[in-house]
């Protein structure tokens, strides 16, 4: 087993970064060992057209260490007043690289988001047109739905009929969850990948609920059964291009995590690469991580690889802060529940 891998920059193709206090808060964490992110539009309120998108992209760049070189590309909050000619406008300016389908009431900040499919279809239409892909958060909302279930019906309801209504669009399957969504992926011969989260490659629900709750585990899609889990552990060490990494990674404060009704959301920038080596050693699939994390993603979105290069390390397990201090609030790290090897190497 090698102790040292060089590897092209990795890109987080799903990222969370908020705004403010909290973007100052997390954005070193990310920049510090990632390349590039596509950066999700759920702020309050949303990113919905390319002057908020070149906006909320000035204030990340504002607000970079100034020795990290990191690219954030923006997306754009899909909702049922969404205009084809701005989203056109976004993505041929450079503004938007994607747009985000949040089915309304699935998620943080996702009120806003689609109810009615039908309400978007002229948009959606026009991205298959210009080849602009649409990254969505695959949960049914439907009450009556099991949550354990979201994922799956989803596919059945919306993915598949979506699918034979505009095949030209291009779709991420954004943090698959289930053996289903994996095997829709891999069934589904053009147009369609998925990203994969570090913390859903080590979760299963038993994580979360057994023995006791643990609200740092809690995230949308919940963790699902441990056979979901080994699905996603067999496509992310596959090296098949359609899975590739994005960690979702996505911050709150202590306070509203540990509440009566905590939210949702997993803060991993910190931690996910080096728990993603730890996955893929365990896999013995080790020379497979490259294309998971730093290859697959930039050939989907249509780009290069990083030119530059990091080194992970394999040494003394370390451990990285248990949270990181957010103004009064605090914001924990995820922990992956075993010890960590591997780390970036600083000045690689
Ligand atoms: O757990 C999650 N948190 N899942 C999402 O889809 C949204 C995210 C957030 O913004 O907090
Ligand atoms: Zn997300």
């Amino acid at each position: 087993m090698p102790d040292r891998l060089l590897l092209r920059r990795p890109d987080d193709w799903h990222l969370h970064l908020r705004d403010g206090a909290m973007m100052q808060a997390v954005l070193p964490h990310s920049a510090a060992r990632f390349g590039r992110a596509l950066v999700m539009p759920n702020l309050v309120p949303p990113v919905r057209t390319a002057a908020d998108a070149r906006a909320y992209r000035q204030r990340i760049l504002a607000a970079l260490p100034h020795d990290t070189r990191f690219a954030p590309f923006m997306t754009l909050y899909l909702t049922e007043d969404t205009d084809p000619d701005e989203v056109a406008l976004a993505h041929a300016s450079g503004a938007a690289l994607a747009v985000k389908l949040y089915p309304a009431g699935a998620t943080t900040n996702s009120h806003a988001g689609v109810r009615d499919l039908d309400a978007v279809r002229p948009v959606l239409e026009r991205m298959a047109e210009i080849g602009m892909p649409l990254c969505i958060h695959g949960e049914a909302t439907d009450p009556d739905v099991d949550i354990f279930d979201r994922e799956a019906v989803f596919i059945d309801r919306v993915l598949r009929p979506l699918r034979r209504r505009v095949p030209d669009l291009r779709i991420v399957l954004e943090h698959v969850t289930t053996q289903d969504g994996v095997d829709f992926v891999r069934d589904t011969p053009r147009h369609l990948a998925a990203t994969i989260t570090a913390h859903h490659l080590v979760l299963n629900r038993n994580a979360l609920l057994a023995g006791g709750i643990r609200p740092h585990l809690y995230c949308n899609p919940v963790a699902k059964r441990e056979r979901h889990r080994l699905a996603l552990v067999e496509a992310a060490v596959s090296g098949d291009r359609r899975f590739f990494l994005g960690t979702d990674s996505a911050p709150h404060p202590d306070s509203a995590k540990l509440s009566p009704c905590g939210c949702a959301g997993l803060f991993t920038a910190p931690v996910a690469l080096s728990v993603c080596a730890a996955i893929f050693e365990a896999a013995r699939q080790l020379p497979r991580l490259e294309a998971f994390v730093s290859l697959n993603g930039a050939a989907f979105y249509g780009m290069a690889p990083s030119a530059d290069r990091i080194a992970l390390v394999r040494g003394e397990a370390w451990s990285p802060p248990a949270a990181i201090p957010c103004g009064e609030d605090r914001v924990t790290v995820f922990d992956p529940g075993f010890p960590l090897h591997w780390r970036v190497e600083e000045s690689a």
